[in-house]
């Protein structure tokens, strides 16, 4: 891939344009629309990542007995771009995608790209694609980079070669068809990570493990599984693909990032915004009782932003809460402060945008 070079002027010079036709803004979910572009880029162990490339979008040709189908050597990150009104394309702090990214990679024994390198990719992906950044207020475009061991090992080793792609689709609400809440199952039996594991960094390998679970839990109805903690099952840590936070009397918690828990980004902000407009924030252990008794819960990850939990079922047990009427919840404010600044509508005081 990296020897051939495309002319993309991110108007749909190449291929997908009946895709492109096809597409109806007002009815984005989170599924995969192929865009035209992604950028590739290579490098041997023991080198590091010197430059990559734009290519069309398309499938791999990889070693059977590659890592990272064999061993799960492999990371993903996900991060968003925002079409403002004025036309232009922004991005959400992409630079601590690449920080994270550049964690995972030591964890797994890879090579990872500098936070220039990464940067750069995000950029080209998103100036290749961008006619399929939403219009305003009709979605986003979620950026999926990913790091993969290519090369073979049979025996377990790292893998000899490596590959950084960053590919890119347009998206809108995670939920089903503008799921405005969230009713949560905490899962019993299975855990999603341990202490001295992999918990905190972004894994392929943390996210299937999930599956069993959610399954479960969507065949008795619900949205999503809240997982426990491995060491004693008694406090809340993470739900599968996005961090949990409860408000009680107006103090917002949220469990502690101690190595079992993804430091997410939204996650980060919205402690950074809660601060700010004056809200105490605690990062601790939270037993799930606290859960039950909460006044407000409510999820972020990129995917899924600021979703409301509406219930919580525990051993058979149910609780609801309340749902914000106009903006009268603590996780309605934060969604549109975080939102606003996103999508240019805030001044970014914070300067994360790029
Ligand atoms: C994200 O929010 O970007 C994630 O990586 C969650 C993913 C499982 C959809």
């Amino acid at each position: 891939l990296s020897r051939l070079t495309y002319t993309f002027d991110g108007n749909g010079s190449h291929s997908n344009s009946e895709k492109y036709a096809d597409v109806n803004w007002d009815e984005l979910g989170f599924s995969l629309i192929e865009t035209d572009f992604m950028y590739v880029m290579k490098c041997s162990i023991g080198e590091s990542f010197e430059s990559g490339s734009i290519a069309p979008f398309g499938n791999l040709e990889l070693s059977p007995c590659c890592t990272l189908l064999n061993y799960g050597q492999g990371l993903f990150e996900g991060l968003k771009a925002y079409r403002k009104e004025d036309g232009k394309v922004q991005l959400f702090r992409p630079e601590q995608n690449a920080l994270r990214m550049q964690t995972g990679a030591e964890r797994l024994c890879m090579p990872s790209p500098s936070v220039e390198q990464f940067l750069h990719a995000v950029k080209q992906t998103v100036i290749a694609n961008k006619r399929w950044v939403p219009p305003p207020g009709r979605g986003s475009m979620y950026i999926r980079p990913l790091l993969m061991g290519m090369g073979p090992a049979l025996g377990l080793g790292p893998s000899p070669n490596y590959m950084f792609l960053v590919f890119a689709s347009p998206v809108g609400d995670y939920y089903d068809k503008g799921g405005k809440s969230m009713n949560l199952l905490v899962e019993d039996k299975h855990r999603r990570a341990s202490p001295g594991g992999t918990g905190s960094i972004k894994t392929m390998a943390n996210y299937s493990p999930v599956l069993n679970a959610q399954a479960r839990a969507k065949a008795q109805g619900f949205s999503d599984v809240l997982f426990l903690d491995a060491a004693t099952g008694k406090y809340i840590e993470e739900v599968s693909a996005c961090n949990i936070f409860i408000v009680k009397d107006k103090v917002i918690s949220t469990p502690e990032t101690a190595g079992t828990i993804l430091p997410g980004i939204t996650r980060k902000s919205i402690i950074q915004l809660a601060l700010m407009l004056g809200y105490k924030v605690e990062e601790r252990l939270i037993p799930v009782e606290e859960l039950l008794d909460a006044d407000e819960v409510f999820c972020t990850g990129t995917a899924v932003v600021v979703t409301p939990v509406s219930s919580v079922t525990h051993q058979g047990r149910r609780v609801e809460y309340k749902q914000s009427q106009g903006e009268t919840t603590v996780n309605k404010k934060l969604c549109k402060t975080l939102t606003g600044i996103q999508m240019g509508r805030i001044d970014d005081k914070m300067g994360w945008m790029v």
